[in-house]
């Protein structure tokens, strides 16, 4: 495709200033503070699709809003769905950045930016494929739909109700997302398993005030003391977690499986200097991959009691709490695993302590057919932009949408990862390689014509 691609090198400066400038906008879903970022992100993105003149709607939620669009009908063409998400996490602890999270700075070949990776330089790489697309040949050779939405990291259900009230609209024979992360450097993946998640917020109220821990201490139940033992309790030394039945619907590997992990270049010495660990832990029985991949886990994500300033302060606080997530693999089901979770908790909650648990969102997981044709025409396209053919992998991540997209639209979802393991997804100094952008945008185009020649559904 020697003009495409013309037109993408000839546009590359271009494509990395709007990368920039969609970057620029603060658009942190989970602080109510930012929601006029978020609506400016919105239109941020109708406003690249609007160029194109593809009917686009920016549609109002309960929460933040989406945005559609179709692109112009191709009769007897199959049609994809592209999604992604432009709302991004918060930038706590803002010291630790090197630049400033909304200031998107370049430095070795990477963009550094909250949401570079996560998602809004992937999901723009599809809109810029498009864009070339439109340009260079006036049309598509596929029917697209683009469904962009803005409280995926807040965990918001508003898209989940969308796509189940809206099943004629969005009918296709794919969903398309790049919202995940390649192998390793120059090993491009298609991601073919997701894990699931429940997220808990776990609250333990004892006294009715912070008391002295001289006076008091030793007679009354220390909040914090409850929550150490209780959150202890919920995995064994061998790390399964301790919730009944937690295992029961979970799918073992298969050998076959197992070998084809095991047969991944992975290093586990890098790993560890990666991350700066001198050791791994895990289930006991599994493959660090297998642990990210295709195990369930238990995480306390954050805790809080007592006295955290300066010094000393001998004190036995009224109040603990702990937020906790749980992934799951596919086939367990979140609502399930909340009830043995809440029943356990108050199995051991001790007495005299007050317990309070709030499920703040879950979802499940999802697996992807390697073999289907729309994944075979993705495979195509990845070697062709990225020089060699993509690994099938799975992610410890989550997207909880996905699951819905493949129940409710009942097609494959092609988790088509342009990301890296280390870009900082969450974290401060969050990045995206240009070089992964460009090749993603190269890929989108590709993969726009190997689904053209794709069977549709019903043919
Ligand atoms: N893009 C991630 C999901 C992801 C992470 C996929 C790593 C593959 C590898 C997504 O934006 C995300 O962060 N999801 C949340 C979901 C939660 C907020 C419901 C997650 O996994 O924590
Ligand atoms: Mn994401
Ligand atoms: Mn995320």
């Amino acid at each position: 495709m020697p003009n495409l691609d013309d037109y993408l090198t000839g546009n590359r400066d271009r494509f990395e200033r709007e990368l920039c400038d969609f970057l620029r906008i603060a658009s942190i879903s989970a602080d109510p503070e930012y929601r006029q970022q978020i609506t400016r992100a919105a239109r941020w993105v109708a406003d690249q699709l609007q160029k194109f003149d593809f009917p686009t709607e920016i549609i109002e939620t309960e929460g933040h809003p989406l945005v559609y669009a179709e692109s112009p009908h191709v009769p007897a063409a199959p049609t994809a769905l592209v999604y992604g998400h432009y709302d991004v996490q918060p930038v706590v602890p803002l010291e630790l950045w090197t630049s400033p999270p909304f200031e998107p700075t370049v430095r070795d070949g990477c963009v550094y930016a909250r949401g570079a990776t996560d998602d809004k330089g992937q999901m723009l790489t599809h809109i810029k494929s498009v864009e070339a697309w439109m340009a260079v040949e006036g049309r598509l050779p596929i029917n697209l739909k683009f469904l962009f939405e803005g409280e995926e990291e807040c965990g918001g259900e508003n898209l989940a109700k969308f796509v189940k009230e809206n099943r004629r609209r969005l009918a296709c024979d794919c969903v398309v997302i790049s919202d995940s992360s390649q192998f390793a450097p120059g090993r491009p993946a298609i991601t073919c398993g997701l894990r699931g998640i429940v997220y808990a917020e776990l609250l333990l109220t004892g006294p009715n005030r912070d008391l002295h821990s001289g006076s008091f201490g030793g007679a009354v139940t220390n909040p914090a003391n409850a929550l150490a033992k209780i959150l202890a309790a919920l995995v064994d030394e061998r790390g399964r977690v301790q919730l009944p039945g937690f295992y029961d619907d979970v799918v073992p590997l298969s050998q076959e499986q197992r070998e084809r992990i095991a047969a991944l270049p992975f290093d586990e010495a890098d790993y560890m200097a990666g991350l700066g660990v001198s050791d791994l832990t895990g289930e006991e029985g599994f493959s660090t991959l297998e642990r990210l991949w295709a195990r369930p886990t238990y995480d306390v994500c954050g805790m809080w009691s007592g006295y955290q300033g300066q010094g000393a302060k001998t004190v036995l606080p009224a109040t603990a709490g702990a937020k906790l997530s749980f992934r799951l693999v596919p086939n367990q089901d979140p609502a399930k695993i909340v009830e043995a979770l809440r029943g356990r908790l108050t199995e051991i909650c001790p007495p005299g302590i007050k317990m309070e648990l709030t499920v703040h969102h879950g979802g499940r997981g999802v697996l992807v057919s390697e073999d289907s044709p729309y994944t075979q025409a993705a495979a195509r396209a990845i070697e062709e932009a990225f020089g060699t053919a993509p690994v099938y992998t799975r992610e410890g991540g989550s997207i909880p949408i996905a699951v819905v997209f493949s129940d409710v639209l009942k097609v494959d979802v092609l988790l088509l990862g342009w990301g890296q393991s280390d870009d900082n997804a969450h974290s401060p100094n969050e990045k995206f390689s240009l070089a992964d952008f460009h090749r993603g945008i190269k890929a989108s185009a590709r993969l726009w014509e190997e689904l053209a020649a794709c069977p549709t559904r019903d043919s």
